[in-house]
């Protein structure tokens, strides 16, 4: 595969844009910075035309490909009718039909939709809604919360308390409150499939320990199936399960985030759905727009829901987003879901997978670099022993994003794992792109 050359950006550029995660003077050093103009399907292109394949759904919210003429056309009508409007006081159809159609497909389990407009504003919903509710139960002492090790769920203060990513916290320490944390079920702790069984449990035991040794807790919050920021961290959904258990046990809520897991992402609508079971509170973004326009919903059960339901204002949930709801956004996050019930998403997902699985097996066999190959429905992952190359985590991942780019694809490593996010209509000249450059990648690499 020939070589794409990388386009340079004038020092201005870099200059006015401070970019998220990203330590500007990086891009001094060479990490590129090429300039999107336009993107269509699995592509983006350039300001010199040159395409690179997005490989990670543009941190993971692209599910049918960039400007899908579905969604696209029901934005475009729906900006001529109604671009927005406040939603306290007020209503208007996309939302209305937006949270009846996302608790059917809850089986109205969790019927009833909070919008905040980012993944982490739907966590900072979660959390204060948990604690509302105990409160306004009379149990105010119920109001911290339990993570999970290596889980993420953003960077506000509220949402970076229950994560555990040293490097996104190191800073902040003395702001976020006090919160517990429990031991992943990370299937890669142990080699073999039979151990599996004893990962679950022993986190399973770690959160009954912690559950049982405190009497303040309000709600476990947890990614489910695959905490993806801490490493594309693998669990069986028998942990899930074991967890839904042991807070009915402790009376305290659970919160599923499924902002990255959710839409599809597992190979079902929602992660939990593996398990047989539903949280208390379930936050969605990212892909619920198809990953076209900004937006969160935290779906709420009737029980909690029930809890803030009262004559008295200050027992309501006064919390607020200026864009909540915005009705452009719901019309994006109905035309998905239409996608959803148009296309045979789950069987294309399938044959999508073949084709990877058999692929990355043959590169992983090619490769002895690649370890810990594993997939959980449309997220691939393994980490690669690059040599010296490693000991520096973070400078690993930024050269291998180079390096990648170079072959005209996007893949942005978290530390030493490479992982594959594809959006759910890719066909073979996408597979065919993302394994050839992967095959040069490694050889490079590893
Ligand atoms: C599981 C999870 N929760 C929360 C967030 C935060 O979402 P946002 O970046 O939209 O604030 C992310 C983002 O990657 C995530 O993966």
């Amino acid at each position: 595969m020939s070589k794409i050359e990388l386009p340079s950006l004038s020092r201005r550029s870099l200059d006015a844009v401070w970019h998220p995660c990203t330590q500007m003077q990086h891009h001094d050093q060479g990490v590129p910075l090429p300039a999107i103009a336009r993107a269509q399907g699995a592509w983006l292109h350039d300001q010199d035309g040159k395409p690179y394949l997005d490989a990670i759904s543009s941190w993971w919210v692209n599910l049918f490909g960039h400007s899908h003429p579905h969604i696209v056309q029901a934005v475009a009508d729906q900006l001529h009718t109604l671009d927005h409007v406040m939603l306290c006081g007020l209503t208007h159809e996309p939302v209305v039909q937006l949270s009846e159609q996302l608790a059917a497909l809850t089986g109205n389990q969790l019927g009833h939709a909070f919008y905040g407009s980012d993944g982490a504003s739907a966590v900072e919903v979660a959390l204060k809604l948990s604690v509302q509710y105990w409160r306004n139960q009379g149990q105010s002492r119920k109001h911290r919360f339990v993570g999970i090790r290596q889980g993420y769920h953003g960077e506000t203060l509220g949402a970076l308390a229950v994560t555990d990513v040293p490097l996104f916290r190191e800073h902040y320490g003395e702001q976020l409150a006090t919160a517990y944390t429990a031991a992943s079920p990370d299937l890669r702790q142990t080699p073999h499939p039979d151990g599996h069984e004893a990962v679950t449990q022993a986190a399973l035991d770690s959160l009954a320990d912690v559950l049982a040794s405190h009497a303040d807790i309000a709600a476990v919050i947890l990614e489910p199936l695959v905490q993806c920021a801490g490493g594309m961290a693998m669990h069986a959904p028998a942990y899930l399960s074991g967890v839904r258990a042991l807070c009915d046990r402790h009376q305290v809520h659970l919160i599923l985030d499924e902002i990255a897991v959710g839409c599809g992402r597992t190979g079902t609508f929602f992660a939990c759905e593996q398990a047989g079971i539903w949280p208390d509170l379930l936050c969605l973004s990212k892909g619920i727009t198809g990953g076209t326009l900004p937006l969160s919903v935290v779906l709420s059960s009737h029980a909690l829901y029930q809890g803030f339901y009262h004559a008295d204002l200050r027992r309501g949930f006064l919390h607020s987003h200026s864009y909540s709801g915005n009705p452009l956004a719901c019309r994006a996050a109905l035309a998905t879901l239409e996608l959803f019930r148009r296309l045979p998403v789950f069987e294309l997902q399938a044959a999508l997978g073949a084709r990877l699985d058999q692929g990355l097996q043959d590169l992983a066999a090619r490769h002895p670099g690649m370890r810990h190959l594993r997939r959980c429905g449309m997220i691939w992952a393994f980490e690669l022993d690059a040599g010296p190359a490693r000991c520096d985590h973070l400078g690993f991942a930024r050269r291998f994003y180079r390096s990648a780019m170079q072959q005209g694809l996007l893949l942005r490593p978290i530390a030493d794992t490479v992982y594959v996010m594809p959006g759910y209509l890719w066909q073979q000249a996408e597979t065919d792109h993302l394994l050839s450059g992967l095959h040069a990648l490694l050889k490079e690499y590893a």
